[in-house]
């Protein structure tokens, strides 16, 4: 069973645990001397000396226990990912290869909510088959990604979805779901059978707020799973509120949930206008101030819940100089999206971001689609896809597409990854009297984004626990 995964990146590499569903960075020295190890790794004599040598670096040594990496047994739980090509070969701009894989196998859906983004309900026409999804998670194996978040659409609904979860498992494939966590008795019995490593449900908010927007009884399916879920050992689980006006004062009604089953994150993610929320929530999206009021509510139940960790996207008022708290995506220099981490659509489409125009392949914004997908696995294999950085400019040509206003704030890499080139388009293509065109986005501001506001109080001090990070972490 392969438990850790060494990658090798364009400097350095990765090494990646799936039991604690953590990814470390590695130096050149420190990959290198992982290497070694690796190399003589059948060969007691040899072994010893490399380990002896990697040992040196506090860092290493600490991998070389937590995994017994001093042991050929050891090594037997660890795939090498060589990059196989040259290092200069490899994207100067991304990873050398998704750490995340957002894979939506179906729009297919039990439920109808008023905010979902890419309206999912019935199953697209033309979506992938069984035989292209066990493909996608050979292709993630093969490239040496760290996690698949099967998701949609309800990816429960799919019913091979056990048999797909089992495939990317047996590869050593760490395996997250995202899921609004209604489920049938049959499913719940089954659910410690699953092999999920890691449950995301959605909760958006107390019994009535809930209801309003998920549909009826999904409050109370949602916390039958829960109690299921607390009863299994090793597994992880997080809840997705998606958070505005409408729900806004039911964030510590969540959070008591959240401490009542053992549920150890809470990701707080503000309502993005598309799909079904442009028609049925439009007026309630946050505006500036609302937004800076709630990340300051935030704070506040940060201190009231110390055991849940709060995260969400935009959060200046974060003590931590970090801009994520993910275990696996770091986004050092922007959001995830095309950069460590990326969806595959249920037509094989492959983009940045949910929220963008890529979601809905056969919507009238051509140009959106254009500027947002980088390719298609049904006509090329994501190894070719991912590392050609000219597909993907939107999202890593950072100099063109962040607003300038980003490049000369304080807080840009630090606590927040930029405005969000995607906001950015919706604006521009609905705000804008002037044809759109790529060369806008970096016009137009993330209205998110509240360090205006911030500036006027000139306080960042009184806060309580950390979070942060901006962007593509909700779905
Ligand atoms: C599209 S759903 C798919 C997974 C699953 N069916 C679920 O509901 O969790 C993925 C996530 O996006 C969130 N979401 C839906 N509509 C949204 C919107 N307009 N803005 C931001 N997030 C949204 C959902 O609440 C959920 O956490
Ligand atoms: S948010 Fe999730 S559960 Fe709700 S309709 Fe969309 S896919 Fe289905
Ligand atoms: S200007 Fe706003 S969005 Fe841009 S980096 Fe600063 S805080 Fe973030």
């Amino acid at each position: 069973m392969i438990a850790y995964i060494l990658r090798e990146e364009r400097v350095g590499g990765y090494w990646m645990s799936r039991r604690e569903g953590r990814a470390t960075e590695l130096d050149a020295r420190q990959y290198a001397a992982l290497c070694h190890v690796h190399d003589s790794r059948w060969d007691d004599g040899a072994r010893a000396r490399t380990v002896e040598a990697a040992r040196r670096d506090p860092m290493v040594a600490d991998l070389v226990s937590r995994a017994a990496l001093d042991t050929t047994e050891g090594w037997a739980a660890v795939r090498h990912v060589p990059a196989e090509v040259p290092p200069e070969l490899l994207p100067a701009d991304a990873a050398a290869a998704p750490k995340r894989i957002y894979f939506e196998i179906t729009r297919r859906c039990n439920l109808r909510c008023h905010s979902c983004f890419n309206g999912s309900g019935l199953p697209m026409h033309d979506e992938l088959s069984m035989a292209e999804i066990f493909d996608v998670n050979r292709q993630a194996y093969e490239l040496g990604v760290f996690e698949i978040r099967y998701t949609g659409g309800e990816c429960t609904t799919v019913p091979e979805f056990p048999a797909i979860v089992a495939d990317a498992r047996a590869k050593g494939i760490y395996v997250s779901i995202g899921t609004n966590g209604v489920y049938s008795d049959e499913q719940l019995d089954a659910l410690p059978d699953w092999g999920v490593d890691w449950f995301i449900i959605s909760l958006d908010g107390a019994r009535e707020s809930n209801d309003a927007v998920r549909g009826k009884g999904t409050y109370d399916a949602v916390m039958r799973t829960l109690a299921r879920l607390a009863a299994i050992e090793n597994r992880r689980v997080r809840l997705n509120m998606v958070v505005a006006r409408h729900n806004v004062a039911a964030v510590e009604a969540v959070a008591a949930v959240c401490e009542r089953h053992r549920v150890d994150s809470l990701n707080l993610i503000p309502l993005r206008p598309y799909g079904r929320s442009l028609a049925r929530l439009r007026n309630d999206m946050f505006q500036q101030s609302d937004f800076y009021d709630f990340i300051r509510e935030v704070n506040r139940l940060r201190k009231a819940f110390p055991k849940v960790t709060f995260s969400t996207t935009i959060d200046l008022l974060d003590p931590e100089e970090k801009t994520s708290h993910d275990l696996i995506v770091q986004k050092k220099t922007t959001c995830a999206a095309g950069v460590e981490a990326c969806v595959v659509g249920p037509k094989g489409h492959v983009y940045g971001c949910s929220y963008s125009p890529a979601s809905f392949p056969g919507s009238m914004d051509r140009e959106g689609h254009e500027i947002f997908v980088a390719g298609n696995l049904r006509d090329d294999e994501l190894r070719t896809i991912w590392r050609d950085s000219s597909r993907w400019a939107v999202f890593r040509d950072l100099s063109r597409y962040k607003n300038s206003k980003c490049h000369s704030c304080g807080h840009y890499q630090v606590r927040c990854s930029g405005s969000c080139q995607i906001m950015s388009w919706h604006r521009l293509k609905h705000e804008s009297n002037e044809v759109a065109g790529p060369e806008g986005i970096a016009e137009f501001f993330d209205p998110y984004c509240f360090v205006d506001l911030l500036e006027e109080e000139e306080s960042t001090a009184d806060l309580g626990a950390p979070c942060g990070g901006a962007g593509m972490d909700g779905f």
